[in-house]
Protein backbone atom coordinates (compact mmCIF):
# COMPACT_ATOMS: atom_id res chain seq x y z
CA UNK A 1 0.00 0.00 0.00
CA UNK A 2 1.24 3.46 -0.88
CA UNK A 3 1.39 6.26 1.69
CA UNK A 4 0.64 9.79 0.59
CA UNK A 5 0.80 12.66 3.06
CA UNK A 6 -2.31 14.83 3.31
CA UNK A 7 -0.91 18.29 3.91
CA UNK A 8 0.32 21.45 2.18
CA UNK A 9 2.84 22.12 4.96
CA UNK A 10 6.25 21.67 3.35
CA UNK A 11 8.00 21.21 6.71
CA UNK A 12 5.71 18.28 7.54
CA UNK A 13 6.32 16.84 4.07
CA UNK A 14 10.11 17.07 4.52
CA UNK A 15 9.92 15.40 7.97
CA UNK A 16 7.76 12.57 6.67
CA UNK A 17 9.94 12.13 3.58
CA UNK A 18 13.01 11.75 5.81
CA UNK A 19 11.30 8.70 7.32
CA UNK A 20 11.15 7.17 3.84
CA UNK A 21 7.39 6.88 4.06
CA UNK A 22 6.05 9.33 1.49
CA UNK A 23 5.06 8.07 -1.96
CA UNK A 24 3.06 11.19 -2.84
CA UNK A 25 1.18 14.20 -1.50
CA UNK A 26 -2.44 15.32 -1.50
CA UNK A 27 -3.53 18.90 -0.90
CA UNK A 28 -6.86 20.67 -0.96
CA UNK A 29 -7.92 24.34 -0.79
CA UNK A 30 -8.38 24.17 3.00
CA UNK A 31 -4.89 22.72 3.55
CA UNK A 32 -3.31 25.33 1.25
CA UNK A 33 -5.20 28.14 3.03
CA UNK A 34 -3.64 27.02 6.34
CA UNK A 35 -0.13 27.70 4.96
CA UNK A 36 -0.90 31.39 4.24
CA UNK A 37 1.18 31.02 1.06
CA UNK A 38 0.40 31.36 -2.68
CA UNK A 39 -1.07 28.16 -4.16
CA UNK A 40 1.34 27.90 -7.11
CA UNK A 41 4.38 28.50 -4.84
CA UNK A 42 3.32 25.80 -2.39
CA UNK A 43 2.63 23.23 -5.10
CA UNK A 44 5.91 23.95 -6.93
CA UNK A 45 7.88 23.57 -3.69
CA UNK A 46 6.14 20.29 -2.84
CA UNK A 47 7.02 19.00 -6.31
CA UNK A 48 10.67 19.86 -5.66
CA UNK A 49 10.66 17.87 -2.40
CA UNK A 50 8.72 14.72 -3.34
CA UNK A 51 9.21 12.69 -6.51
CA UNK A 52 5.74 11.20 -6.71
CA UNK A 53 2.13 12.11 -7.49
CA UNK A 54 1.19 15.53 -6.08
CA UNK A 55 -2.55 16.29 -6.01
CA UNK A 56 -3.51 19.93 -6.57
CA UNK A 57 -7.20 20.83 -6.58
CA UNK A 58 -9.21 22.96 -9.01
CA UNK A 59 -11.64 25.51 -7.60
CA UNK A 60 -13.80 26.05 -10.68
CA UNK A 61 -17.12 24.22 -10.73
CA UNK A 62 -17.79 24.32 -14.49
CA UNK A 63 -16.16 22.18 -17.21
CA UNK A 64 -14.37 25.02 -19.02
CA UNK A 65 -12.97 26.44 -15.81
CA UNK A 66 -11.81 23.06 -14.54
CA UNK A 67 -10.11 22.21 -17.84
CA UNK A 68 -8.37 25.61 -17.90
CA UNK A 69 -7.12 25.04 -14.34
CA UNK A 70 -6.09 21.45 -15.14
CA UNK A 71 -3.97 22.71 -18.07
CA UNK A 72 -2.31 25.36 -15.85
CA UNK A 73 -1.67 22.96 -12.96
CA UNK A 74 -0.24 20.24 -15.18
CA UNK A 75 2.32 22.76 -16.49
CA UNK A 76 3.78 23.22 -12.98
CA UNK A 77 5.32 19.73 -12.92
CA UNK A 78 4.94 16.35 -14.62
CA UNK A 79 3.96 14.75 -11.28
CA UNK A 80 0.88 16.93 -10.81
CA UNK A 81 -2.39 15.07 -10.39
CA UNK A 82 -5.36 17.38 -10.87
CA UNK A 83 -7.90 16.98 -8.09
CA UNK A 84 -11.45 17.38 -9.34
CA UNK A 85 -14.70 17.25 -7.31
CA UNK A 86 -17.21 14.49 -7.93
CA UNK A 87 -19.92 16.55 -9.63
CA UNK A 88 -21.30 16.21 -13.18
CA UNK A 89 -19.06 18.97 -14.59
CA UNK A 90 -16.17 17.35 -12.76
CA UNK A 91 -16.74 13.99 -14.44
CA UNK A 92 -16.75 15.73 -17.83
CA UNK A 93 -13.44 17.38 -16.93
CA UNK A 94 -12.00 14.03 -15.78
CA UNK A 95 -12.92 12.45 -19.13
CA UNK A 96 -11.30 15.38 -20.96
CA UNK A 97 -8.13 15.08 -18.85
CA UNK A 98 -7.98 11.32 -19.48
CA UNK A 99 -8.13 11.99 -23.23
CA UNK A 100 -5.40 14.63 -22.97
CA UNK A 101 -2.89 12.79 -20.77
CA UNK A 102 -3.56 14.74 -17.54
CA UNK A 103 -3.75 12.61 -14.38
CA UNK A 104 -6.75 13.13 -12.10
CA UNK A 105 -7.79 12.42 -8.53
CA UNK A 106 -11.55 12.59 -8.08
CA UNK A 107 -12.29 14.06 -4.67
CA UNK A 108 -15.25 14.42 -2.32
CA UNK A 109 -16.40 10.85 -3.03
CA UNK A 110 -18.89 9.53 -0.49
CA UNK A 111 -20.48 6.51 -2.21
CA UNK A 112 -19.40 3.41 -4.16
CA UNK A 113 -21.61 4.42 -7.09
CA UNK A 114 -19.90 7.81 -7.31
CA UNK A 115 -16.62 5.88 -7.39
CA UNK A 116 -17.90 3.67 -10.21
CA UNK A 117 -18.72 6.79 -12.24
CA UNK A 118 -15.28 8.30 -11.61
CA UNK A 119 -13.59 5.10 -12.80
CA UNK A 120 -15.73 4.99 -15.94
CA UNK A 121 -14.84 8.64 -16.65
CA UNK A 122 -11.15 7.66 -16.54
CA UNK A 123 -9.96 8.89 -13.14
CA UNK A 124 -6.50 7.82 -12.05
CA UNK A 125 -7.44 8.01 -8.35
CA UNK A 126 -10.71 8.05 -6.42
CA UNK A 127 -10.73 9.67 -2.97
CA UNK A 128 -13.43 8.36 -0.63
CA UNK A 129 -13.55 10.61 2.47
CA UNK A 130 -13.89 8.08 5.28
CA UNK A 131 -13.60 10.41 8.29
CA UNK A 132 -16.32 12.74 7.05
CA UNK A 133 -18.64 9.73 6.53
CA UNK A 134 -17.89 8.48 10.05
CA UNK A 135 -18.65 12.01 11.31
CA UNK A 136 -22.26 11.65 10.14
CA UNK A 137 -22.64 8.12 11.55
CA UNK A 138 -22.02 6.34 8.24
CA UNK A 139 -19.30 3.69 7.88
CA UNK A 140 -16.53 5.23 5.79
CA UNK A 141 -14.50 2.05 5.54
CA UNK A 142 -17.52 0.05 4.36
CA UNK A 143 -17.68 2.44 1.39
CA UNK A 144 -13.99 1.76 0.69
CA UNK A 145 -14.62 -1.98 0.86
CA UNK A 146 -17.44 -1.69 -1.69
CA UNK A 147 -15.30 0.45 -4.01
CA UNK A 148 -12.43 -2.07 -3.88
CA UNK A 149 -14.89 -4.89 -4.67
CA UNK A 150 -16.45 -3.03 -7.62
CA UNK A 151 -13.10 -2.00 -9.09
CA UNK A 152 -11.85 -5.60 -8.82
CA UNK A 153 -15.05 -6.94 -10.45
CA UNK A 154 -14.46 -4.83 -13.55
CA UNK A 155 -10.65 -4.53 -13.53
CA UNK A 156 -10.65 -0.73 -13.35
CA UNK A 157 -7.18 0.82 -13.21
CA UNK A 158 -8.40 3.68 -10.99
CA UNK A 159 -6.53 3.55 -7.68
CA UNK A 160 -8.48 3.69 -4.42
CA UNK A 161 -6.98 6.54 -2.38
CA UNK A 162 -8.43 6.51 1.13
CA UNK A 163 -8.76 10.13 2.32
CA UNK A 164 -10.07 12.03 5.33
CA UNK A 165 -8.19 9.59 7.54
CA UNK A 166 -8.54 10.39 11.24
CA UNK A 167 -6.79 7.52 13.07
CA UNK A 168 -4.57 4.43 12.58
CA UNK A 169 -7.62 2.12 12.52
CA UNK A 170 -8.62 3.58 9.16
CA UNK A 171 -5.19 2.67 7.76
CA UNK A 172 -5.23 -0.86 9.19
CA UNK A 173 -8.62 -1.52 7.62
CA UNK A 174 -7.56 0.05 4.30
CA UNK A 175 -4.46 -2.17 4.16
CA UNK A 176 -6.50 -5.30 4.93
CA UNK A 177 -9.01 -4.39 2.20
CA UNK A 178 -6.26 -3.90 -0.34
CA UNK A 179 -6.84 -0.17 -0.94
CA UNK A 180 -4.07 1.19 -3.17
CA UNK A 181 -3.20 4.35 -1.22
CA UNK A 182 -3.85 6.00 2.15
CA UNK A 183 -3.35 9.74 2.33
CA UNK A 184 -2.42 10.40 5.92
CA UNK A 185 -2.17 13.59 8.02
CA UNK A 186 1.29 14.03 9.58
CA UNK A 187 -0.08 13.55 13.12
CA UNK A 188 -1.61 10.18 12.21
CA UNK A 189 1.64 9.10 10.53
CA UNK A 190 3.42 9.74 13.84
CA UNK A 191 0.72 7.76 15.69
CA UNK A 192 1.46 4.77 13.45
CA UNK A 193 5.09 4.72 14.55
CA UNK A 194 4.56 4.94 18.29
CA UNK A 195 3.82 1.95 20.51
CA UNK A 196 4.04 1.97 24.33
CA UNK A 197 5.69 -1.47 24.38
CA UNK A 198 8.38 -0.21 21.99
CA UNK A 199 9.07 2.74 24.32
CA UNK A 200 9.03 0.56 27.46
CA UNK A 201 11.21 -2.09 25.80
CA UNK A 202 13.74 0.48 24.65
CA UNK A 203 13.89 2.09 28.11
CA UNK A 204 14.56 -1.35 29.66
CA UNK A 205 17.27 -2.23 27.14
CA UNK A 206 19.02 1.10 27.73
CA UNK A 207 18.78 0.74 31.53
CA UNK A 208 20.19 -2.81 31.37
CA UNK A 209 22.97 -1.66 29.03
CA UNK A 210 24.26 0.63 31.79
CA UNK A 211 24.91 -2.53 33.88
CA UNK A 212 27.13 -4.03 31.19
CA UNK A 213 30.86 -3.49 31.93
CA UNK A 214 32.33 -1.20 29.29
O1 LIG B 1 -7.45 15.80 1.30
C1 LIG B 1 -8.76 15.50 1.51
C2 LIG B 1 -9.14 14.88 2.83
O2 LIG B 1 -8.15 14.01 3.29
C3 LIG B 1 -9.71 15.81 3.83
O3 LIG B 1 -9.73 15.31 5.15
O4 LIG B 1 -9.94 15.63 7.59
O5 LIG B 1 -10.66 17.49 6.05
O6 LIG B 1 -11.99 15.40 6.23
P1 LIG B 1 -10.63 16.01 6.30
Amino acid sequence: MKFFIDTADVNEIREAAALGLVDGVTTNPSLVARTGRKFADVIAEICSVIDGPISAEVVSTDFDGMVAEAKQLSKIHENIVVKIPLIAEGLKAVAWCADHGIATNVTLCFSPLQALLAAKAGADYISPFVGRLDDIAHDGMEVVSQIVEIYENYNFDTEVLVASIRHPGHILEAARMGADVCTVPYSVLMQLIRHPLTDAGLAKFLADWKKVPQ
